[in-house]
């Protein structure tokens, strides 16, 4: 079969792999419909994340049809349609059973790498990398997907593929920042980063209460789609001091929670933006964290910030002092999607969500190293690829 694959940093090729089989009673094959880029694959192919192989199917964000079954899988039939959460978790182990899916015990089988880097080992990520368990991903005609039964979600007959296939990754990912971030009725919400995860945090914190979100980015497209798609007011970083920006229009105490979903390869216009692209070429941080140090400063005394962005390791000049004495709450997480998939699907089905707009360009999966190269430029209004394996 044909799949997208990572053949050496900045290179995607298209080539024939073999076909996945069942391997466990509890996995399920799928063919894939539709499969979509995401900002996490552009610092996997950048070479940011360490332990991809040449020839690693990529790929995470994912809708497809049930093909064959495992023996103990029941709650997916052959023929249904899923949406399946980018994190692999086991549904029985402890963190599970606390709904940190994507902190699953059982969901990497190869923890070493991560427990060297981090401590512990987080759970796996299909096409993520051999530190993140070596699944294959999902850019490919047909991919098995282990522990079916608590990954995979039928999704409601009046719910297009199209809107479907992004609470796979960047819904859940939008709505575990916002939930856990702490997200209030009435509270202001600031969100950094209009890519397809930062509008979806931003929905989601509309959609649990927010009174006000305001959306951080430079690139016009995107500030306009979170005016007109999500609703949210918009702020360009480029012309406008955030912070200060963001005092103002909060009566001067700044948003009560805040969301950043920029990650590692985060611009800057400073000087200290060259500083950081500086040491992380030269290997001396391995991650740019400006969205980062913006949030800290610009939340309100007591407030939450919430790291969405994915960070690999250590980074330079982090305010420590600025968490500390302003008593914030910093938390951070890869998605928990098979905890909220469910109230995602009810809400696409509903209306309240819609995510249509993110597929801003759609091809034939034959076509994934272009697909990928306006992407990553953020070429012609390119918020998300779409690539459809069967066309
Ligand atoms: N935690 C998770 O489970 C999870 C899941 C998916 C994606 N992610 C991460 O979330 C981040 C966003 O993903 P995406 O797909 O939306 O990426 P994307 O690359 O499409 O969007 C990132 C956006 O951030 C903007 N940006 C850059 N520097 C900024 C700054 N200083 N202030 C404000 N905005 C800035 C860019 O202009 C761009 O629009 C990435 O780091 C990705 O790896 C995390
Ligand atoms: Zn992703
Ligand atoms: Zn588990």
């Amino acid at each position: 079969m044909k799949a997208a694959i990572w053949a050496g940093v900045d290179e995607v090729t298209v080539e024939d792999v073999p076909e996945p089989q069942l391997l466990n009673d509890h996995d399920v094959l799928l063919r894939i419909h539709k499969t979509v880029t995401c900002g996490s694959d552009l610092h996997l192919i950048g070479g940011y994340i360490p332990a991809m192989r040449s020839g690693d199917v990529l790929g995470h964000e994912f809708l497809g049809t049930v093909v064959e079954k495992g023996r103990a899988v029941q709650r997916v039939q052959v023929g249904d349609r899923v949406v399946v959460p980018s994190f692999v978790a086991c549904g029985s182990c402890w963190y599970c059973s606390q709904e940190l899916y994507s902190l699953c015990d059982n969901g990497n089988p190869d923890p070493g790498i991560t427990e060297g880097l981090w401590g512990q080992s987080p759970g796996g990520c299909f096409g993520y990398s051999h530190a993140m368990g070596g699944y294959a991903g999902s850019h490919a005609e047909y991919m098995r997907v282990p522990y079916a039964d608590v990954g995979c979600f039928v999704v409601p007959d009046g719910v297009s593929d199209t809107r479907a296939l992004f609470a796979s990754d960047s819904v859940t990912t939008g709505w575990t920042g916002a939930h856990l971030g702490g997200t209030q009725p009435g509270d202001v919400v600031a969100v950094w980063g209009a890519g397809a995860v930062g509008q979806m945090a931003a929905r989601a914190a509309m959609l649990l209460g927010a009174e006000q979100v305001v959306v951080i980015d430079r690139l016009p497209e995107r500030l306009a789609q979170v005016r007109t798609h999500i609703g949210a007011e918009a702020v360009d970083f480029s012309t406008t001091d955030v912070v200060a920006e963001l005092r103002e229009r909060t009566g001067g105490r700044g948003p009560d929670v805040c969301i950043e979903a920029v990650g590692m390869e985060a611009h800057s216009t400073g000087v200290q933006g060259a500083f950081d692209q500086v040491k992380q070429q030269l290997r001396l941080q391995t991650d740019r964290p400006s969205a980062v140090r913006e949030a800290i400063r610009a939340c309100r005394k007591g407030g939450s910030v919430f790291v969405l962005g994915v960070y690999a390791g250590m980074v330079d000049k982090f305010p420590l002092g600025a968490l500390m004495n302003k008593g914030l709450t910093v938390r951070g997480a890869q998605q928990h999607g098979q905890r909220y998939v469910p109230e995602i699907l009810a809400h696409m089905e509903s209306g309240a969500l819609t995510t249509e707009h993110l597929a801003t360009h759609t091809m034939p999966l034959s076509q994934a190293a272009e697909g990928y190269r306006i992407f990553k430029a953020k070429e012609d209004g390119c918020v998300r690829t779409v690539f459809e394996p069967g066309s």
